[in-house]
C-alpha cells in the first residue's frame, strides 16, 4: 500500500502551496487530484494574469460566519511574502486597480512556481486519480483512490468551491466534512454576474456592453458593503466588477442599490441649472451618464424630458435626480456556479483551528483554501486566502 505522512486532496492554489511548503518543510506529501491537469482556476484567473494577490489584504475583505477566523493565517502569511516568491522565481508582475498584483506575463507562470516549490519538496502527485472515501485508520486515515488505498498520518481537503464544475470542482470536500460530522455554512454562487427578468428592466437590456463607474450598496445574510467600481450592462442583467462584488452580500428577493452619478448631487445641479435658460432635462442627463443610459433613463419620465429644466417643479428635479443616484433592482437571480468565481459559504470555522485549519472534532484533519467559509472580495483575495491558509496548515503538519 502506498503511505504519506501527509495526503492533499486538490492540486489547486491551496492543495498545491500547502504542499509545496510542507514538503520543503520537510513533510513527506502526496497530492492527489481527480482532474488531469493542476491548478487549472488559477491558469485561467486574471483573465490569463493572474491575480494572485491584493497588498490592502485585510479581514474586512472577507465573508464568513466567523469573520474573525481568517486573520490569524492572514497575518502569518502576507501579501508581502507572497511576492517575495514570485519575485524569487524572477515572475514580473504589476499592480493595477486598488492594489491588485497581476504577472505581466502567463498565469502559467504562477502554476509552474507552485509545482517548483512542490518539487523542491519533494511531493508526489498522481493525477487524474480519483478519491472515492476518507476513513479512519487508528491515528491517521486511510484514503481510497482510484489508484488503490493510501494510508495517510494526515489529510488535508483543498477541494475548493463548486464554481466551474468543467473544471474539476466539487462537492467532495463538503461531502467529506459532513461525513467528520463538521457542519457547513450554506453555499452559494459569489462574485457572479445578476439576472434581472423584472419587466422595468426591459429598456436597460438594450445597453448591453455598456460600462461606467457606479457606487453599488448590496445587502443580505452577511452583512452590507458597497464598492466604487464598474458596471457592466448585460443582455440578462448586470455584470463587470460592481455586481460581482455586490453579489457575495447579496440575498435572493432583496434590491441592489446602485448611485449611478457618484460623487455628484444632480439633483441640487438640476435645481441649479434651472438659473440658466435653454437647459433641456435630455442634455444635462446624457452629460451626467452615458448618453444610451441617459435616454433609458428619460424613458421613465416622459412628460418632464420635453420641457425645458427652468419650467419643472424642484421636487421633480430632485427626485429625477435622487433616482440616478439611488437607482433599485431586485435581480431574479445569479448566473449560478457556471459563471460564479468563488463559492460563499462551506466548511463552518467554528469547528476549526484557525491557526492550523485542523478539524476540532478529527485530529489529524484540515481544509484549506475555498471549500473553507471564508469568501473574499474580488481582486486577489481569494487567492491571498488560498496562500495564507495554505502556508498557516503546512506549518502546523510539520510542527
Ligand atoms: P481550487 O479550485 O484552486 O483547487 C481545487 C482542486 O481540487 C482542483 O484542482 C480540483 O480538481 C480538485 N478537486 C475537486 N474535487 C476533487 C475530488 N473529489 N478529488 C480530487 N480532487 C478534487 N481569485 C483571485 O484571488 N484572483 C483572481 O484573479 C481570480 N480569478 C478567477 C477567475 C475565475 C474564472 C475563477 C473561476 C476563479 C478566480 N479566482 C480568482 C478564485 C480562485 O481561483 C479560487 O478562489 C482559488 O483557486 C481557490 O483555491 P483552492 O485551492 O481552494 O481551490
Amino acid at each position: 500500500m502506498i503511505s504519506a505522512d501527509v495526503v492533499v486532496i486538490g492540486a489547486g492554489a491551496a492543495g498545491l502551496f500547502c504542499a509545496g511548503v510542507a514538503g520543503q518543510l520537510g513533510a513527506d506529501v502526496l497530492v492527489v487530484d481527480h482532474a488531469a491537469k493542476v491548478a487549472e482556476k488559477v491558469r485561467i484567473s486574471g483573465g490569463g494574469r493572474c491575480n494572485f494577490t491584493n497588498v490592502h489584504t485585510e479581514p474586512r475583505h472577507f465573508l464568513s460566519a466567523n469573520p474573525d477566523f481568517c486573520r490569524s493565517a492572514l497575518a502569518r502569511y502576507t501579501p508581502a511574502d507572497f511576492v517575495g516568491l514570485v519575485d524569487r522565481h524572477g515572475i514580473a508582475w504589476h499592480e493595477k486597480h486598488q492594489g491588485q498584483l497581476f504577472c505581466d506575463g502567463s498565469s502559467l507562470q504562477i502554476v509552474d512556481m507552485l509545482l517548483a516549490e512542490c518539487d523542491m519538496g519533494g511531493v508526489r502527485r498522481r493525477q487524474p486519480c480519483a478519491v472515492e472515501s476518507v476513513a479512519r485508520d487508528g491515528t491517521g486515515f486511510q484514503v481510497a483512490t482510484g489508484d488503490g488505498p493510501i494510508a495517510a498520518g494526515r489529510v488535508v481537503v483543498a477541494t475548493g468551491g463548486l464554481s466551474i464544475p468543467k473544471l474539476g470542482a466539487s462537492d467532495f470536500g463538503y461531502r467529506l466534512a459532513r461525513q467528520f460530522g463538521h457542519a457547513i455554512v450554506e453555499t452559494r454562487p459569489a462574485l457572479v454576474p445578476f439576472v434581472v427578468t423584472d419587466p422595468r428592466w426591459r429598456p436597460f437590456a438594450a445597453l448591453a456592453g455598456l460600462s461606467l463607474p457606479v457606487l453599488i450598496v448590496a445587502a443580505g445574510r452577511t452583512g452590507e458593503a458597497e464598492f466604487l467600481e464598474d458596471l457592466l450592462f448585460t443582455h440578462r442583467g448586470l455584470s463587470g466588477p460592481a455586481a460581482l462584488q455586490a453579489s457575495s452580500y447579496w440575498a435572493p428577493g432583496t434590491d441592489v442599490t446602485v448611485d449611478l452619478a457618484p460623487g455628484r448631487d444632480l439633483g441640487a445641479e438640476l435645481v441649479a441649472a434651472k438659473a440658466s435658460s435653454g437647459r433641456w432635462l435630455d442634455g444635462f442627463l446624457a452629460e451626467a451618464l452615458p448618453r444610451r443610459l441617459a435616454e433609458a433613463w428619460l424613458l421613465a419620465w416622459p412628460a418632464l424630458a420635453e420641457r425645458p429644466i427652468a419650467e419643472l417643479r424642484d421636487r421633480d428635479l430632485v427626485a429625477i435626480g435622487e433616482s440616478v443616484h439611488r437607482w433599485t433592482v431586485r435581480p431574479s437571480g445569479t448566473e449560478g456556479y457556471r459563471k460564479a468565481e468563488v463559492t460563499a459559504g462551506g466548511v463552518d470555522t467554528r469547528e476549526l483551528d484557525s491557526r492550523s485549519g485542523e478539524s476540532r472534532l478529527q485530529p489529524g484533519l484540515h481544509f484549506i483554501g475555498e471549500v473553507v467559509d471564508v469568501t473574499g472580495w474580488l481582486g486577489g483575495y481569494n487567492f491571498q486566502w488560498a496562500w495564507a491558509s495554505a502556508a498557516a496548515c503546512a506549518r502546523a503538519l510539520v510542527a
